[in-house]
């Protein structure tokens, strides 16, 4: 297991067979996803968040210029996906931050925007082997990345994994490996009806 620090909830508790691993969203939270390039972020995005909650770095580059991966307009699309959160959050929404988030600047930014609204801010990390983010980028249909980058990202991911409690998330999730990425369960808590 990664040493991590307490605030650190290793999903995989669930290994002990209790209970299925859980991630717990409140009704108004920023949910930032971080990640190398291939480890599944999107991919569980979609399937445990609607997909007006979901800020995508891709999408928003894409929106800006027609293609996801130009990383020339990064600033400018972060930009405009940042303010676009902001607007979705006011209205008392969750928002999903969907990009590698490795760069602390970059959780920082998430942790901001979940301050200025007052409200929770969730890490949800995935700690898969390199070798499955290899093999789940290259099997991509659409955009992919190129495996030096995808390993790059990977072991400056594993160096801030033991440091990602202390950024200031009130939770941070540690999903590690297939079994309890395909395990995990995300409970939507909903605003009681007036
Ligand atoms: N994939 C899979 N099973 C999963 C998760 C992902 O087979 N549980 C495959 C999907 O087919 C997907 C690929 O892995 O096309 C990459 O997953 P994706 O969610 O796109 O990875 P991201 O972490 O979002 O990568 P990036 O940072 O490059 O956007
Ligand atoms: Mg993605």
């Amino acid at each position: 297991m990664v040493g991590v620090d307490t605030n650190v909830r290793r999903d995989a508790s669930a290994a002990d067979g209790a209970r299925p691993p859980r991630i717990v969203v409140p009704a108004m939270a920023v949910v930032a996803l971080i990640g190398p390039s291939g480890s599944g972020k999107s991919t569980f995005a979609r399937r445990h968040f609607a997909a007006a909650e979901i800020f995508s770095s891709d999408a928003f580059r894409a929106s800006l210029t027609g293609r996801e991966a130009d990383q020339g307009i990064s600033v400018e699309a972060f930009a405009a996906l940042y303010a676009a959160a902001a607007t979705r959050l006011a209205g008392g929404a969750t928002v999903v931050i969907d990009a590698t988030n490795l760069a602390l600047d970059a959780r920082g930014q998430a942790l901001d925007l979940a301050w200025s609204a007052a409200c929770p801010a969730i890490a949800v990390a995935f700690d898969l082997p390199v070798e499955v983010c290899l093999a789940w980028n290259e099997a991509r249909t659409g955009r992919q990345v190129a495996a030096g980058v995808v390993r790059r990202q990977h072991r400056f991911f594993q160096r801030s994994l033991p440091h990602l409690g202390r950024d200031g998330f009130d939770v941070v999730h540690l999903i590690q490996g297939i079994d309890e990425l395909s395990a995990v369960a995300v409970w939507h808590r909903r605003r009681p009806r007036a």
